[in-house]
């Protein structure tokens, strides 16, 4: 058994001919920079940067994301080389499969589900906070506290969470909707992508003439800027290393770095490019430079009209809804656009991440690494329907039972782990396999890649032994299970050239 053996492309692109055939070189560089945008822009932006600029970073957010939006972009161009090796579509499980050999290849399949199961999990959070939002404006009503908040949250009365149930009830209908098949059509991937960068652009206009410069002064948080006492009891004491000065910025861009997740969404579309070796890299770097632009007017505007430590009291839930409504006079309308529009924009990120899960997990069990359950098609509709349904209890234990805070955090944590594991990958390819054909090429490969790992991996250092400590179990348990049944199962280890094909294809391509 070899712990780095590599699934042989000619087997790649064997059982991605099936898919191959009903998927079209239809985008080019608008589109994919729309698909990219459609998946970057969601609750890393309207919920996660009033949590990195309470706690962390102040007004310096800005800042913040600049520092997360550079490691995103140096990965993003290893992610793009990595993506064009591999002449199919997939995600970085399969092209380190290709590359860097199984047990990389599992690591990083593992890591996913932090990315996607975790990050849906993460958005439907957001997303109870925006609906209850939703039903004060319209309803004058809400879901009572117990029932839309953890266990681990308390109100400002005093009432304590039980489960979140509306973030479990949209994590449900998103998995019924994905195992009937439906899949996002371009056009209202498009519409949403307008619907959300017009909000952005609305906030960032309306919201400029109401800029305080007072909340931006001092613009970074200084160590004596004293405590803030939360819902739960804790004192947040902004002395703490973490939550001041240039360290509290670093901090903040681990948080905010949740914002990007999804620019590598782009990269999985190579296969419907119409010219990949181009427009990849347009793709994904355009849609990050736009974002990034957007996010810091955005960020700055925001910590400009309310003062940044409400965001961790009165402020901490639906943070943009609060401060144009409490610091926004006469722009009541802007906020239930905001909040109307933010339902919907998130129900996209949320349908993405728990289709990118399925999709990843039915690779993995096509190459014997988890068991068959995972590519069981539905008989009627062709959709992994069991693994939908194991993810949506997977996903549902932390969107209902754990805080926002929390699982943001695992997300970044463990996508961070990828890229810096995609950045190391790109560097020693080279010198192991230069002959490896590479439509695209990392510019300046022995500095864009120790970069990205560095900075990738500064954020990391910046999130703290808790964070640590989940990473580091994650990854025991994806040893024990790797090493307890995936090594024994492997195809590839057997020497198994494919396994036969399934009768109905699945709706969705590897
Ligand atoms: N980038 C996505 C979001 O912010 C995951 O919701």
């Amino acid at each position: 058994m070899k712990l780095f053996i590599k699934k042989p492309i000619s087997q790649l692109l064997a059982s991605a001919d099936s898919s191959e055939k009903t998927l079209k070189r239809t985008l080019g560089p608008i589109s994919l920079i729309a698909l990219g945008i459609g998946a970057i822009i969601g609750a890393g932006l309207f919920v996660r940067t009033a949590a990195a600029a309470g706690g962390h970073a102040g007004s310096a957010v800005t800042i913040s994301f600049i520092i997360a939006a550079a490691g995103c972009a140096l990965a993003g161009l290893c992610y793009a080389e990595f993506a064009s090796m591999i002449p199919i579509a997939g995600s970085a499980y399969t092209y380190s499969y290709a590359t860097m050999g199984e047990f990389i290849a599992w690591i990083i399949g593992w890591d996913l589900v932090l990315e996607y199961a975790l990050g849906a999990a993460t958005v439907s959070i957001a997303w109870s906070q925006y609906f209850n939002e939703l039903l004060m404006t319209f309803f004058h009503t809400s879901v009572p506290y117990q029932w839309s908040h953890s266990p681990f949250q308390v109100s400002d009365a005093g009432v304590h969470g039980i489960v979140n149930l509306p973030a479990i009830a949209i994590i449900f209908l998103l998995s019924m909707l994905l195992i009937r098949g439906t899949s996002e059509s371009a056009v209202v991937n498009n519409i949403i992508v307008i619907v959300k960068v017009a909000i952005v652009l609305l906030i960032i206009g309306f919201g400029w003439h109401f800029i305080n410069p007072a909340n931006h002064t001092p613009y970074m948080i200084p160590a004596d800027a004293g405590s803030v006492k939360l819902n739960t009891g804790v004192i947040h004491e902004y002395s703490d290393l973490t939550n001041h000065g240039w360290i509290g910025v670093l901090r903040g861009a681990s948080i905010v770095f949740f914002a990007f997740i999804g620019f590598d969404a782009v990269s999985t579309a190579a296969q419907e490019a119409k010219n990949p070796k181009k427009d990849m890299p347009i793709g994904i770097l355009v849609s990050l430079v736009i974002c990034t632009v957007l996010y810091i007017l955005f960020s700055h505007v925001l910590t400009g009209i309310a003062p940044y430590k409400e965001f961790l009291t009165h402020g901490s839930e639906a943070s943009v809804s609060y401060a144009i409504k409490t610091y926004m006079p006469g722009y009541t309308w802007l906020s239930s656009f905001v909040t109307v529009a933010i339902l919907a924009g998130f129900s996209s990120v949320m349908l993405v991440m728990l289709m990118g899960q399925t999709r990843v997990f039915y690779t993995m069990s096509r190459d014997g690494l988890v068991p068959k359950v995972f590519s069981k098609l539905h008989p009627k509709f062709s959709t992994p329907y069991k693994s939908q349904w194991l993810f949506f209890v997977f996903v549902s234990l932390f969107s209902g039972f754990v805080p926002d805070s929390v699982v943001g955090d695992m997300v970044s944590i463990g996508t961070l782990f990828a890229f810096v594991l995609v950045c190391i990958g790109i560097m020693i390819l080279r010198k192991t396999d230069p002959n490896l054909e590479r439509p695209f090429k990392t510019p300046l490969y022995m500095i864009v890649c120790p970069l990205g790992a560095i900075i990738c991996l500064c954020m990391i250092a910046s999130e703290g032994w808790e964070n640590w400590a989940r990473l580091i179990v994650w990854l025991i348990i994806g040893f024990i299970v790797y090493f307890g049944y995936s090594r024994k199962h492997s195809l590839v280890q057997k020497g198994t050239v494919s396994i036969p094909d399934d009768p109905n294809p699945p709706m969705i391509e590897e």
